[in-house]
């Protein structure tokens, strides 16, 4: 499939790549303005989608959302335009944080360090109701939820309104794996890809992971290996030791030429089907395709059915999505023939299937046992213990 002459990208989502990152003379103005501007001081989450709004990941928002996008979103899973969206971008503050900010009028954004990183024009303060978003967006109202936590802590009023970037910063961390949608275009282009599968995790790679990406790799051009690196829930294996472990499985057990591994500097929702068709269509924003969802997709507990992350796909008219999900099965791998496999293609009994998940292997490390080589390659779980400090026998 693979073919020799450059070819055209996918169209980003809404047809046009946003890019709300300052000009130099953008950002002379804002310095200029920053002491007399009102402040609001973001957290990590907010931080992110400011990022991913300005880099275009987030396309075809330019802002933070209004009413008139947040209700439709919330419940029927379409913006005011009528394109698909599936989790509300909002802006959240306390109503006495809200009181002196004037609508039309520009409010500094600084970082939860304290930072200035961003502008706001704030265009509209709306209330809005806590207790349906969690309904709708991620079916439970149980504060254990970490997503419907976030709701519940986070201030009732949203602020919306158009949002600049001050300044593209290099990752502090993953700087040579920082590849922001225009860059990530540009290089399929290069490389002549066509199709692209795009795949998120925000677990350590194990093996059923490998094979689902090697099954889909069969069938298109390339693979934008894409873990997610913004904010995650506390027991979550910490991003660089995931970086880490991808980078150390793809120098073994990948073809370089056909992988490409970025960062997605996203914060996880843990919306369950909501969250698989915005993974999707934030993949579709870097140039991807196809796009992965295998079981229980940004899944937590057990609050979504193994597949409604992939059914929630057939709610969307054929097309309107702009990419195609690839779906599979829960793998595991098969004692009887030696291989990872799906019920579709394993013959074995339940007894001679090993079953893995991100969560089994956290639970492990945290019980201080290594990944037998069914569930991780050698050389990351060799990794894995090294970060997690377990004693490994020579
Ligand atoms: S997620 O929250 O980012 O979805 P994770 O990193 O565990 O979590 O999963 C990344 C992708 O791999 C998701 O599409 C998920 O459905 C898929 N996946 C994880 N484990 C398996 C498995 N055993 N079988 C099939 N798909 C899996």
């Amino acid at each position: 499939m693979t073919s020799s002459h450059q070819s055209e990208n996918i169209a980003p989502h809404g047809g046009t790549l946003i890019n709300r990152i300052c000009t130099p003379d953008q950002k002379a103005e804002f310095l200029d303005q920053a002491d007399h501007l009102p402040r609001i001081q973001l957290d990590e989450r907010a931080q992110s989608d400011l990022e991913m709004i300005a880099i275009g990941g987030f396309s075809p928002l330019t802002g933070f959302m209004s009413k008139a996008d947040y209700e439709p979103v919330v419940n029927t899973m379409h913006l005011a335009n009528g394109l698909p969206w599936s989790i509300p971008v909002t802006l959240s503050v306390t109503a006495d944080e809200a009181a002196p900010l004037k609508e039309g009028a520009l409010v500094r954004l600084d970082s939860p360090k304290g930072e200035f990183i961003g502008v706001l024009h704030l265009s509209e303060k709306y209330p809005y109701d806590k207790l349906h978003e969690a309904l709708r967006v991620y079916l439970t109202n149980e504060e254990k939820h970490p997503g419907v936590k976030v709701v519940y802590n986070q201030g009732e009023i949203n602020l919306a309104g158009e949002v600049w970037l001050l300044q593209r910063h290099p990752h502090p961390y993953f700087p040579t794996y920082q590849i922001d949608p225009g860059e990530s275009r540009a290089l399929f282009r290069e490389k002549g890809w066509k199709t692209i599968v795009g795949f998120q995790t925000r677990n350590p790679i194990h093996r059923a992971h490998e094979y689902i990406q090697k099954c889909a790799l069969e069938t298109v051009d390339g693979l934008f290996l894409h873990p997610l690196v913004g904010a995650t829930k506390e027991d979550d294996i910490p991003a660089d030791v995931r970086m880490r472990c991808y980078e150390i499985l793809l120098e073994h057990y990948f073809p370089m030429d056909r992988v490409i591994l970025a960062i997605n500097p996203a914060a996880m929702r843990y919306a369950g089907p909501r969250e698989a068709i915005f993974h999707a269509l934030v993949r579709k924003n870097y140039g991807c395709t196809h796009f992965i969802v295998g079981r229980d997709h940004a899944g937590v507990g057990d609050y979504y059915g193994t597949y409604d992350a992939q059914y929630i796909f057939d709610e969307f008219a054929p097309g309107e999505l702009g990419i195609e999900p690839m779906r599979f099965e829960h793998a595991f791998y098969c004692k009887r023939t030696g291989q990872m496999a799906t019920t579709k293609t394993s013959p074995s009994a339940a007894e001679d299937r090993v079953h893995l998940s991100g969560t089994k292997v956290r639970e492990m490390l945290r019980r201080g046992e290594l990944p037998p080589p069914e569930f991780s390659r050698p050389e990351v779980a060799a990794e894995l213990a090294r970060a997690m400090r377990i004693p490994v026998e020579a």
